[in-house]
C-alpha cells in the first residue's frame, strides 16, 4: 500500500499558516502556493497529498478515512466529537470559546437564560455542568447580533481578538475553553501508516513555535 499521507487542510489564512509549519517540518510541495482554486496537490518525494477542504469539514474528511490526518479547531472537536485521534495540539489558530453578552448584562437564575450559538453541543454541556436551564437557539454565524436584536440574552461564540464583539457593544462574561488548532488522524489509517504519522508527528513537534 502506498505509504503517502492524505492530509486536509482547512481552507483560509489558518490553512496557510499549518501548511508552512508542514513545509518547515519536511513535508514542502511548493504548487499549494501557487493556485488559488486548486484543491488537490501531491508531492511524491516528500510522501504527502494536501487537500484544502472548509476547516469545519475536516474532520469529517479524517473520520471516514478520505483522509489519513488533518488539522481541525478544538472548537469543532468539542461540537461534534468526530472518532478520530487527537495527536497534536499546533499551538495555532488559538482563540477561546466564551460565553458574551451585552455591556452590564446581569444574569437571572430564575428565567432559562436564551444561548445563540453556532456550538449548541459545546453550549449545552458548559451550562448543564453548572445545572442551568437553558434555551438554546442555533445560528450559523453573525452570532453578535443575536442579544442585540433580542433574539437571546447571550451568545456562546469564538473570541479571537475580541474587536467583534467591542463594535457591538459586547463583553466576555465567562471564558468556556481555550481553543487551537490540532494534528487529528484517521484511526485504521494511523495503524497502516504509523510509521509516516509518527515522523510527521515527531518533525512538528520539533518545529511547533507559540504562535
Ligand atoms: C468568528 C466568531 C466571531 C469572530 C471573532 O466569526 O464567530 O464572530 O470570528 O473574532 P474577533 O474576536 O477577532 O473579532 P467568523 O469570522 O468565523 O464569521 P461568522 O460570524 O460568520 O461565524
Amino acid at each position: 500500500m502506498s505509504d503517502i499521507l492524505n492530509v486536509a487542510l482547512p481552507k483560509g489564512r489558518l490553512g496557510e499558516k499549518v501548511y508552512d509549519l508542514f513545509e518547515k517540518a519536511g513535508f514542502p510541495c511548493p504548487e499549494i502556493k501557487e493556485s488559488s482554486r486548486k484543491l488537490i496537490f501531491e508531492n511524491p518525494e516528500a510522501g504527502v497529498r494536501y487537500f484544502w477542504v472548509k476547516p469545519s469539514d475536516v474532520a469529517i474528511y479524517v473520520e471516514r478515512g478520505a483522509a489519513d490526518i488533518g488539522v481541525a479547531g478544538k472548537d469543532i472537536l468539542l461540537e461534534y466529537d468526530p472518532q478520530v485521534y487527537e495527536l497534536l495540539d499546533l499551538k495555532l489558530g488559538r482563540c477561546r470559546m466564551a460565553v458574551a453578552a451585552p455591556k452590564g448584562y446581569k444574569d437571572d437564575s430564575e428565567y432559562t437564560l436564551r444561548v445563540a450559538t453556532k456550538f449548541p453541543h459545546i453550549a449545552s454541556h458548559y451550562y448543564s455542568s453548572m445545572g442551568r436551564d437553558i434555551d438554546i437557539i442555533k445560528l450559523n454565524g453573525s452570532i453578535e447580533i443575536a442579544p442585540i436584536l433580542g433574539l437571546s440574552d447571550v451568545i456562546v461564540d469564538i473570541v479571537e481578538t475580541g474587536t467583534t464583539l467591542k463594535e457591538n457593544n459586547l463583553e466576555v462574561v465567562e471564558t468556556v475553553v481555550p481553543i487551537s488548532a490540532r494534528l487529528i488522524a484517521n484511526k485504521a489509517g494511523f495503524k497502516f501508516k504509523r510509521e509516516p504519522i509518527e515522523r510527521l508527528v515527531k518533525e512538528l513537534s520539533g518545529t511547533i513555535t507559540e504562535d
